[in-house]
């Protein structure tokens, strides 16, 4: 595997690769990012990773400078994977000078559920995206569906902008006991790592009532944020959208079947933890 820092040399790694399979992630990677690893090399080659932890998509009083950075297990990792190119530039390589042009979301995307709770995120995201793809140019990119509202602020613009790459969902990854996995597992402590499960069967017995035919949206969002915060959760969100656009889905929608996902966002201690959950 080749590790290159430089958008110069990364050019010079691709050129003439018209079927490039990208991965970006900000590393300290897990099973869930080596599955998207998997699912690229099914759609494409060479597979090119990435591993940045970009500044632009954390506030102020977020995890930046104590994100995890474990760089040479990950390129271990990456090397077993037969991944052919890791692109891991340097806060200079990639923002030699501030980062003046940035992509907005619309609103009623980028500022709900986890844009209203974390303002700039994906302003953050789909800028740093958006840059990674002018770098890489890939034919295709695997984003995780563990991040949902992610992966459709990327697909969105991938497709207002007419990119080049088409994006690809990978399903999430999960411990044998539910639990997503994620780079922040490894702040919660032994026991809020036994409770951490708790989230996923909670949006489990929300998609259960849904599935059988409970209709008001919002009294289960409200009683499932409230078991979990009787278990000393501290909920941002338990919500019901519609997966298409991720707004709440009207009588009408529901009268239709409009498909649903079920989202969530949710404290234990210090570690904010998301999940979803197609319904
Ligand atoms: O999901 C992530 O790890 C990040 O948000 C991404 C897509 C690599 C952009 O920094």
């Amino acid at each position: 595997m080749k590790i290159v820092t430089s958008i110069e040399e990364l050019r010079d790694q691709l050129s003439g690769q018209l079927r490039t399979a990208f991965v970006p992630t900000m590393g300290n990677l897990h099973e869930g990012h080596l599955s998207l690893m998997r699912l690229a090399r099914r759609h494409g080659d060479p597979v090119v990773a990435s591993i940045f932890v970009n500044r632009l998509q954390f506030g102020p009083n977020e995890d930046f400078d104590k994100y995890p950075r474990t760089f040479q297990a990950d390129v271990e990792k990456l090397e077993k994977e037969g991944v052919y190119v890791l692109f891991a530039p340097t806060e200079k390589d990639l923002y030699p000078e501030p980062q003046e042009y940035r992509v907005q979301p619309p609103d009623g995307l980028g500022n709900i559920l986890e844009g209203e709770f974390r303002p700039g995120f994906f302003v953050g995201v789909s800028t740093i995206v958006l840059k990674l793809f002018s770098c890489v140019q890939p034919r295709v990119a695997v984003f995780g569906k563990k991040d949902y509202q992610q992966l459709m602020v990327v697909r969105n613009m991938s497709k207002q902008f007419a990119l080049p790459t088409e994006i690809i969902a990978a399903e999430t990854y999960r411990a044998d006991d539910g639990l997503a996995l994620s780079s922040r597992n490894m702040y919660l402590s032994a026991a809020e790592r036994a409770e951490a499960p708790v989230l996923y069967q909670t949006l489990n017995q929300v998609a259960d009532e849904v599935r059988s035919g409970h209709l008001d949206m919002f009294e289960l969002e409200k009683a499932a944020m409230a078991q979990l915060a009787q278990r000393q959760w501290k909920p941002d969100y338990i919500s019901i959208r519609k997966r298409a656009d991720l707004q709440p889905p009207s009588a009408g929608d529901l009268a239709k079947k409009e498909p649903l996902v079920v989202v969530a966002a949710a404290k234990l201690g210090t570690t904010r933890l998301i999940d979803n959950l197609e319904i």
